[in-house]
């Protein structure tokens, strides 16, 4: 499972390095530094978010399969299928956009993969589609895989969701309680499942109609499922990450992070809230049902409070008078707490039906919002498994540098989102390849905190590679940071 992990999560870590680099190209064009044709901006667009989400989604199934070890068991053999056909997906999506030129943006919404033909070819924009249906497959795969393993080693669904002790208030099921680790791996899988087969449905459904099989599909109906599918992925990340966490922080605080009655009922619920939550996307499209619109505005507020309450105030709490000493990971564990908050009071704001008409895809606040939550939180909270994960691996310490590069992620990646907020309640559009000369300021702006990211996330590389031999040669046994 170590040798898993560590590929997982350091495919991950150089997709997120290079798509760093796209990133910062993306801000040079929008800054007039550059001047790329816009099919390219586009393209690249298109790589770089399709790309980031996929680094972490991949990432955070190699750390949860490490972290829910040595109790639950993943199959070995079905993760290194996950992994080759995810590849398949990730070279697919590389050719058709660079190569290809495919801009459709990583949320895909026909007509525009068909409508675009005039720039790119249907093959391409086949091509785009086939490596997005690649890794939701690998995907599934983890997640069936995760269910079977965490459900077997608990003793059933309901002992690994607690519910004797949920529906009893605590009275009893108290002796065989899930770990913290367990409840979220639950949570992912289930959700996972969910997003990940409506995804597949609707590609099936996508390719027939290309193919001329199907007829005309209900395009708001395609939207629809598309956004839940696209959302929720996107949404896993992070709860793949708190996974991460749960295992992570106590090695650090030297404390257990037990499972209380509340965080049970947290992650019962965040299974139903996290799948409703979607609506937020499609408020302005008028014809919905005013009941899902409702849906989506209520739940994008409840959806956040099992998130606060368990894993955020349960880190806080954790780190507390518990004499923290600031190194790598903890840096970066307290800024993926902050940044956690942060972006989702963005995304709660963006939420709110009469704020959504002025800012929703025509203002930078929506990149603002998640760049925000992922830069800091899943990211955040990745890069510290994965710094973990070396350290124990070569038996080795750090290099001193590297305090300093976790300090400058978070000045950085603080300087980089604030420029997309400041920009977004300016009025800047989201996806313009070309700015205006009075909104390019706000590119340029933030140009030397990206800068800084990218020196912080190239100073960690150097330390994680420099000892990947060591890390390799010499796997430790089971560290005890790992209990939990
Ligand atoms: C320093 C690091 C990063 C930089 C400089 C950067 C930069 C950008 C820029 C300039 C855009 C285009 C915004 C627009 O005009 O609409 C963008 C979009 C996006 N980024 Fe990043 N980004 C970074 C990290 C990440 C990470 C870590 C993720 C995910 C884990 C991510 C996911 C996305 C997504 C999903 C989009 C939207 C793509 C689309 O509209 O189709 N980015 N990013």
């Amino acid at each position: 499972m170590r040798r898993i992990a560590l590929v997982y999560m350091l495919t991950g870590f150089l997709i997120f390095l290079g798509m760093i680099q796209l990133g910062l190209w993306m801000r040079l064009s929008q800054a007039g530094i550059l001047s790329p044709p816009p099919v390219l901006f586009y393209a690249i667009l298109t790589l770089h978010g399709t790309a980031q989400l996929s680094a972490f989604l991949l990432s955070g199934m190699g750390g949860l399969a490490y972290a829910l070890s040595p109790k639950v068991r993943l199959n070995s053999s079905l993760l290194w299928l996950v992994y080759g056909i995810y590849m398949v997906g990730v070279i697919l999506v590389l050719i058709s956009t660079l190569v290809g030129k495919v801009g459709v943006g990583w949320t895909m919404l026909p007509p525009l993969p068909f409508a675009g033909v005039m720039t790119w070819s249907m093959a391409m924009a086949t091509a785009f589609m086939v490596g997005v249906f690649s890794v939701a497959l690998a995907f599934l795969l983890y997640c069936v895989n995760a269910l079977y393993a965490i459900v077997k080693a608990d003793g059933g669904v309901s002992k690994a969701l607690a519910w004797r002790y949920l529906f009893s208030g605590g009275r009893s099921g108290a002796e065989s309680l899930p770990r913290m680790v367990d409840l979220a791996g639950m949570m992912v899988a289930i959700d996972g499942i969910i997003a990940t087969v409506v995804g597949a449905v609707l590609l099936i459904a996508l390719f027939a109609t290309m193919a001329g099989i199907l007829p005309n599909l209900d395009w708001l109906v395609v939207k629809n499922g598309l956004y839940l599918f696209g959302h929720m992925v996107a949404n896993l990340i992070i709860y793949l990450a708190a996974g991460l966490l749960y295992t992570a922080l106590p090695a650090y605080t030297n404390r257990e992070w037990k499972t209380a009655w509340y965080s049970i009922l947290g992650w019962n619920l965040a299974i139903v809230l996290v799948l409703l939550a979607y609506g937020h996307h499609v408020y302005q499209d008028f014809v919905q049902p005013l009941l899902l619109q409702m849906t989506g505005f209520i739940d994008s507020y409840l959806v956040g409070l099992p998130a606060l309450l368990v894993t955020i105030l349960g880190g806080l709490a954790l780190i507390y008078r518990s004499r923290l000493r600031w190194a790598v990971s903890s840096i970066l564990m307290v800024l993926g707490l902050g940044g956690w908050v942060f972006g989702g009071v963005g995304a709660v704001i963006d939420a709110t039906i009469p704020l959504n008409q002025l800012f929703h895809n025509t203002l930078l606040w929506v990149p603002a919002h998640f760049h925000t939550y992922l830069l800091f939180g899943a990211v955040a909270f990745n890069l510290v498994f994965l710094y973990r994960l070396i350290t124990e691996f070569s038996n080795s310490k750090g290099l001193q540098v590297s305090r300093a590069a976790a300090g400058l992620y978070g000045i950085g990646g603080a300087g980089f989102f604030l420029t997309f907020f400041v920009a977004g309640a300016y009025g800047v559009a989201r996806r313009f390849a070309v700015y205006p000369p009075e909104w390019q300021v706000f590119a340029q702006g933030g140009i030397p905190s990206i800068l800084l990211v990218d020196l912080a996330v190239l100073g960690l590389a150097v330390d994680i590679f420099t000892r990947l031999r060591a890390a390799r040669q010499t796997i430790s046994p089971a560290p005890a940071w790992r209990a939990g």
